[in-house]
This record gives C-alpha cells, structure tokens and sequence, in this order.
C-alpha cells in the first residue's frame, strides 16, 4: 500500500470530489481533517471509503479521557485506517482512547500529536514548556508509545532525533507532513523534506497536500511522487 497520504483541504464536497475522481485508491490514502470533518462529516468520510480509499481522520482529539475515548470510538467505528490525538492530552487519555480503538476491533491505527509543526521555539515558554522543541517531542514520542498507541504526527525532521533515541518500538509510525517534491511550490510550510529524503530518514507516511491537489494534473503529480520514491 501506498506511503503517501493525500491532505483534501477543500470548503466544498464538490472540490474536494473532483479531486478524488481522479485519484487512484491503490497509489494513496486520504486525510480527512477539521474542515472538511466539521462540514460534511462522516457520510462524506463513508463515501470516500466506498470508493475504494483508506482515510486517515486527522481530529487531533484532546479533551478528558472519557470524551476522547468516545470519540475513537465512533471513528473506530466507521473503520477509518487511521484516527488520532493530541499527545499533551497525557496518558491516561492516550490509554483510554487506544482502549476504546481496539474495543471496537476495525482495525484502526491510533497515532498522536506531538508539537504541532506550526510551534516554534519561542512559542513553547508561553504555554508554559520550557523544553527545547525537541525534548518536548521526545518527552511526547516516548509518552505515546508508552500508552501503545502506533505512532506520531511530526515533522520529517524529526524523525532521525526520535529514533536515534532507541526508546521508541521498531514498528513505530511516523507520520510526517510538510513534504515538498522539489519541484512543487513551498506555500506556507517552512520546515520542509522532500518525499525521497523523509522517507531515507524513517518517515513511514508522508502527508502531502498542495503539491498534489493543486496541480494541474494531480494524478500525474502523484505519479512523479511515486516514481521518485520507489
Ligand atoms: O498542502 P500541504 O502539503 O502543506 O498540506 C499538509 C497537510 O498536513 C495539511 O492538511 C496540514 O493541515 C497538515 N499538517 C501540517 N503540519 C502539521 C500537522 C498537519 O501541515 N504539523
């Protein structure tokens, strides 16, 4: 199956469909995130699944484990490939919503948060982490695995650091946006890799977006990827 995970950030059904159509379902997986989540909620994530695509609901839970177990639960439920959580929700609530996943037994994969990639150094005393951007992801990393979740979101560059560590399982899965083929446009994103790179350092799934949506033949993009990354 395919490491590259297709962000569909679109306001509308319709956009993000036309897109979709003329993607193949044996070349990527879908992340379905907050927009599009809170506009068309689960038959829009029901319809992709019926045409053939695995979907990583990225909800980025955080609340008291109880709530946040419940919510794994219903995505459990509708049998996504994958869900996740912040990791500063703590262990308790990691544990509760790993539980809560494999009650349901579809087989999906919980992974979390470590420090969102928008965070930089600066910002981290403010919410009150005194911590280097790194330790506070490998505090984060190590807290995940702990609770038996499968993985992390982080950044592509990260990922040489967490498992320079040895402390993570072998099987641990990172899961790494801010990807950028070097001939796509860099957009927003700073910290950026290029899929062959992120995948040479460990990233098990790359995240991409823009550099697929928003080309003007997305199934052809999608293919240079591949080429680029087999
Ligand atoms: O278009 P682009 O490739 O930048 O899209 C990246 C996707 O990954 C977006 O859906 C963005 O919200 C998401 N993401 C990210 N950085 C994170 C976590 C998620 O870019 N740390």
């Amino acid at each position: 199956m395919s490491k590259v995970i297709i962000a569909l950030d679109f306001p509308t059904e319709s956009a993000a469909l036309a897109l979709v159509d003329q993607l193949d379902p044996s070349m990527c997986r879908l992340k379905v995130g907050l927009e599009m989540y809170t506009a068309f909620g689960r038959p829009f994530v029901k319809n992709l699944m019926d045409k053939g695509f695995e979907i990583f609901l990225d909800l980025k839970f955080h609340d008291i484990p109880n709530t946040v177990a419940a919510a794994c639960r219903q995505a459990a439920d509708i049998g996504v490939w994958m869900t996740n959580v912040h990791a500063l929700g703590g262990l308790k609530m990691m544990q509760a919503a790993q539980k809560a996943v494999e009650e349901v037994g579809s087989g999906t994969q919980l992974i979390a948060v470590t420090i969102l990639t928008s965070h930089q150094q600066s910002d981290l005393p403010l919410i009150g982490v005194n911590d280097s951007v790194n330790d506070q992801v490998a505090r984060l990393a190590c807290l995940t695995a702990e609770a038996g979740l499968e993985g992390i979101v982080c950044s592509a560059q990260e990922v040489e650091m967490l498992k320079g560590l040895n402390k993570l399982p072998e099987d641990f899965v990172f899961v790494t946006p801010g990807i950028r083929p070097e001939w796509a446009a860099t957009g927003d994103q700073q910290r950026i890799m290029t899929p062959s790179k992120a995948l040479s350092v460990g990233s098990t799934h790359l995240v991409i977006g823009r550099p697929i949506t928003a080309a003007e033949d997305p199934m052809a993009a999608l293919k240079r990827i591949q080429e680029e990354i087999k």
